[in-house]
């Protein structure tokens, strides 16, 4: 039984990688499967938040009583993080956002050249999303990044939490079988300012439903302040 507690709660989620292009067939991704932004929406819906789910290109379907937001590019994605900020109460980067992009997106499928055996693609710098959102002066919402690390979690998630002005940031080792991009399990690592509580080893959708619950108390000790 889930009580709908969240009913006058707004909250927008990104999920999914984001696809920067190369060219008309060619682009530059990562291996994030939604599974664990769609889980979390899925959980807060489920509680009665108004959820905007804004989604890099994903297979899944959109979860119930959700408005999904589709996107490919990490510019896209900038741009409708943007614009549903100001009006949600929190927003959550799980999104797994390419650092950067192609300088120049070819027009035509770009050719091999005969006797050339390497080409150089110079990336260029994509927008932080989180930071943005953290960033914002007025009707900023509560902001609660992720990070994915392979050593040092701690240290280099507190490094994210201060660095774009998070409210909180949900730690993940990417290095581990079985969790992280692409699994059906994760097991997260929350760290906020004065706190941190480990979320052990559990299947998405559990572990969606519980961070939710981790998230809401923050959120509303921040209200109460
Ligand atoms: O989608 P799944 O297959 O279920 O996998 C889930 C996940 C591993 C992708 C997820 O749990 C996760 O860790 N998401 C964040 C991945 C990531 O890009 O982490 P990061 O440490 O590089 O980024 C730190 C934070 O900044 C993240 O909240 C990210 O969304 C945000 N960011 C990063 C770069 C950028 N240009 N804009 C951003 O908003």
């Amino acid at each position: 039984f889930q009580p709908a507690d969240l009913c006058n709660v707004k909250i927008a989620i990104t999920a999914g990688p984001t696809r920067e292009a190369i060219d008309p067939v060619r682009y530059l991704t990562n291996h994030s499967s939604g599974k664990m932004g769609y889980a979390i929406a899925e959980a807060a819906a489920k509680r009665g938040a108004q959820i905007t789910l804004i989604s890099g290109p994903v297979n899944l379907p959109a979860p119930a009583n959700v408005a999904r937001i589709n996107t490919e590019s990490a510019e896209q994605m900038h741009q409708a993080a943007l614009e549903a900020a100001t009006n949600h109460d929190i927003f959550i980067s799980c999104a797994a956002v390419a650092d950067f992009r192609p300088a120049e997106i070819a027009s035509q499928k770009m050719k091999k050249k005969s006797g050339e055996d390497e080409m150089i693609l110079r990336l260029i710098k994509n927008p932080d999303i989180v930071a943005s959102v953290a960033g914002l002066t007025r009707q900023r919402p509560f902001t609660v990044g992720f990070a994915a690390e392979t050593q040092d979690i701690e240290q280099y998630a507190r490094g994210k939490l201060s660095r774009k002005n998070l409210d909180l940031i949900c730690a993940n080792d990417v290095s581990q079988q079985g969790q992280g991009f692409n699994s059906d399990s994760n097991a997260l690592h929350l760290f906020w300012a004065d706190g941190d509580k480990a979320l052990p080893l559990a299947p998405k959708h559990d572990l969606g439903q519980q961070l939710i619950s981790e998230i809401i108390a923050l959120y509303k000790e921040k209200l109460d302040k």
